[in-house]
């Protein structure tokens, strides 16, 4: 951080660069602020109060503190120009005068405080990648540049393999520590997926899966899923992924009917346990829409009953069929062997998941939790402050 920089206090923890502005006028309540390479931004004095130290912005935990009630008025701003430094340099009011660090407009100019930033554009994949996208772990704990590969795939293909993972119980809370909290559930913080004789789950029998989403049962299911494999000699048993997207994709393109079906039509979801009753009703597919992640509701385990005019029921079982015909299809899937050492985590909302069916006689056991989409997002953006990359 330059000294000077470091004399203007920005509502963040990000180290901003210096970039000293050009110019500053005052015109109706906005601010035009232009650079010197042609970049400009347009700020209303409300905002700009907001978030200028002396006025809204505490300097400790960098947060704005004005009630919108207590706002000052629109023109309480009375000029706007540059300092020698190239700070804005704002005069309120009946308030003292206040400094706006250049670098921090300049990340508001490019559109860097969209929730996007810093993370890659999702890209869609289908049977032809094969494997994982896959990044060595066995040194992922103290690698930041691995873990932000790692996150990056998981956000661009919705999945990454980390490859010769410590095989013991403790790694998986000691990688997740790395990103954030993990997302408990009525499984407990962390799971294992083996046989046992009295599951409470299809997971832990040897019987295959077909393609699904954990938990459709949650207003928002978990985010992300990591699957560690700390033993594996059982015969069979491969794991099978699908990314959802492609298949919405084809699906609207190729079976607009159905596709129709999928999005609008509600069903109940509904767990099944002794202890726990989680419900949920919604669409097998919620489209991403302003901003929110695409969620699968694709459990048939737990799908309870149709919620939808009687004349719909038999069209929105055929969509179903088709959907799963897709999820299934040779075109989207890809099937590989789980490793002992292998860890794999996959977006839950994006990605289907399954198995085929596995010898009882051979041991396998997975210990998995999940992590939601916030924290992901949240440890690649600290990781990329200062870096200069796109987002979406
Ligand atoms: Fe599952």
């Amino acid at each position: 951080m330059s000294t000077i920089g470091s004399r203007v206090i920005t509502p963040d923890f990000i180290d901003h660069p210096w970039v000293p502005l050009q110019s500053a006028h005052l015109q109706n309540n906005f601010v035009k602020i232009h650079w010197p390479d042609g970049a400009h931004l347009q700020a209303y004095s409300l905002w700009l109060a907001e978030n200028s130290e002396g006025i809204g912005v505490e300097p400790l935990v960098r947060e704005s503190l004005i009630d919108p009630a207590d706002l000052p008025a629109a023109d309480a701003l009375v000029d706007a120009s540059v300092d020698q430094q190239g700070a804005l340099l704002l005069t309120w009011k009946n308030n003292p005068q206040t400094r706006v660090h250049p670098g921090w407009l300049r990340y508001v100019a490019e559109g860097k405080l969209r929730a996007r930033n810093a993370l890659p554009r999702q890209e869609k994949w289908i049977a032809d990648i094969k494997e994982p996208p896959t990044v060595e772990g066995r040194d992922i704990l103290e690698n930041q540049h691995g873990q932000e590969l790692w996150l990056d795939n998981l956000v661009r293909y919705g999945f990454c393999r980390l490859e010769n993972t410590p095989t013991t119980v403790s790694f998986l809370g000691e990688l997740s520590a790395t990103v954030g909290a993990i997302r408990a559930t009525n499984f407990g913080n962390t799971f294992s997926v083996k046989t046992s004789p009295n599951p409470d789950s299809t997971a832990n029998t040897g019987l295959r899966l077909g393609q699904h989403t954990d938990l459709p049962t949650r207003e928002a299911p978990p985010g992300y899923q990591l699957l560690h494999c700390l033993t594996n000699n059982a015969a069979g048993g491969d794991s099978r992924l699908t990314d959802g997207l492609a298949v919405i994709g084809a699906l609207a393109d190729e079976q607009p009917d159905a596709f129709e079906l999928l999005c609008n039509e509600k069903w109940l979801f509904m767990n099944r346990a002794a202890d726990a009753e989680h419900r949920w009703e919604g669409s097998i597919i919620e489209l991403p829409v302003d901003g929110r992640p695409l969620t699968l509701r694709a459990f048939y385990p737990v799908r309870s009953a149709p919620l939808m005019a009687k004349d719909k029921i038999p069209a929105a079982y055929e969509a179903m069929r088709t959907f799963s015909r897709y999820a299934h299809d040779a075109r989207f899937q890809i099937s590989y062997p789980f490793k002992e050492g292998d860890l794999v985590t996959f977006d839950n909302r994006r990605i289907m998941h399954g198995r085929n069916a596995f010898a009882a006689d051979g041991e396998r056991h997975l210990h998995g939790c999940y992590i939601d989409h916030d924290e992901i997002y949240s440890r690649l953006r600290v990781l990329r402050r200062n870096k200069k990359v796109g987002g979406f």
